[in-house]
């Protein structure tokens, strides 16, 4: 329950309150300083990112009446409440994943020349609107070509390499990015001191590496900690609900890998499959250790803690210390091989008829190889 209304909760309602992004939101707020919104904007990038956020922004900026000199909306009068409740006819939400928006798009098409209900602009965004089929393209190319003035058109994708040239070139284009690591730990802590609720930053940093760029995501997991945590979260907390494996069962592994022991690899990884961790989370911790290995390797001794706060902030002391040691066992182009190799194995691990076997395959092709 907790994990959905965090995200809900914490979606930003001012463009102020939108984390980076900062491109873009500089750019809608000069428009809408100078009265110059345009009538279609595409918002690409992955999902979690702020399209929707920023869309609906929008929505309230160009309708909010108290908004005068300011380019943030009001949040307060009628317009910005019934937008932010979700209640607004003018505000026409289209998700063209789940019915691909046909009858949508004839309904828009006969319903945009009529004016706004009730504000300014009618604004529409259409989510995910490569899934669009080829009628609906063009109902909407139509419009698009002669956009009423009282319309606004927000198309929102995550593949934009689907929609075609026709649509983007009449299109504003954004380009939504994934978040740096520390964006996502600052918007986290604000939410754990919203919720008052204690959580130490390694715990956060291992929760936003595990959103893999997506705040969203990041929210899900805190929310999921959470509800099932007291108000003094931890690591190791945090390790378990996720179920990322202990650090030491990387180590253990790699340490196989040196010894060029497979059978003992083997039994190692059958054996973390018993204990009922997940594989796939396994192999990527394995990979996000051998990455810190990598980089940590090329990084000169000054520079070591440098880079340690860069890309290995949750480590401990010992940590830092097996993973330089072990490090310096393997040459630089070693550690790529086994990068490239377990990046592999990680892609075919959720389609595997057997879920270790990508792993195994690793093991046996290292086996036989002459350099490692
Ligand atoms: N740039 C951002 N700043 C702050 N929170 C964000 C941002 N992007 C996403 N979020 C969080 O993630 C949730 C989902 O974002 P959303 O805008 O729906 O993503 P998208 O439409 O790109 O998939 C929001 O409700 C908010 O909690
Ligand atoms: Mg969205
Ligand atoms: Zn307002």
């Amino acid at each position: 329950m907790e994990n959905l209304v965090l995200y809900r909760k914490y979606r930003p309602k001012s463009f102020g309150e939108v984390v980076n992004q900062k491109h873009i939101i500089q750019t809608l707020t000069n428009a809408i300083l100078l009265g110059k919104v345009a009538h279609a904007y595409l918002f690409c990038g992955p999902r979690g990112t702020g399209k929707t956020t920023v869309a609906r922004i929008l929505a309230k900026a160009v309708n909010c009446e108290e908004r005068g000199k300011n380019f943030e909306p009001c949040n307060k009068c009628p317009a910005c409440v019934e937008i932010n409740e979700g209640k607004s006819m003018d505000l026409i939400e289209i998700d063209a994943a789940s019915n691909r928006g046909i009858d949508e798009i004839r309904e828009l098409r006969e319903g945009i020349r009529f004016s706004p209900a009730r504000l300014k602009y009618k604004v529409f965004i259409i989510d995910e609107a490569h899934m669009l089929t080829r009628e609906a393209f063009n109902a909407l190319l139509k419009t698009l070509e002669e956009p009423p003035s009282h319309v606004i058109f927000i198309l929102a994708t995550t593949e934009v390499h689907k929609m075609p040239q026709t649509i983007i070139s009449r299109c504003q284009r954004f380009n939504f990015h994934k978040f740096v690591l520390s964006d996502i730990v600052e918007r986290l802590k604000f939410i754990a001191k919203e919720e008052k609720v204690k959580i130490d930053k390694p715990a956060l940093e291992l929760i936003a590496l595990n959103a893999d760029g997506a705040i969203r995501d990041a929210e899900s997991l805190l929310g999921q900690v959470m509800a099932m945590e007291d108000k003094d979260i931890t690591l190791e907390e945090v390790q378990t609900i996720l179920g990322t494996v202990d650090i030491s069962a990387v180590v253990e592994m790699v340490n196989f890998i040196l010894k060029r022991d497979a059978a003992g690899a083997i039994t190692f990884i059958n054996k973390i499959i018993e204990e009922g961790y997940d594989l796939g989370q396994f192999t990527k911790s394995l990979i996000n250790y051998l990455r810190k290995m990598m980089i940590l390797k090329t990084a000169g001794n000054q520079e070591i803690e440098k880079f340690r706060n860069l890309i290995a902030p949750e480590f401990t002391q010992e940590q830092l210390a097996t993973v330089l040691e072990q490090g310096q066992k393997f040459s630089s182009g070693d550690l790529i091989k086994l990068l490239r190799l377990f990046i592999e194995a990680e892609n075919q691990i959720k389609s595997a008829v057997f879920p270790q076997l990508p792993l195994e395959m690793v093991m046996v092709e290292l086996l036989g190889d002459e350099h490692i």
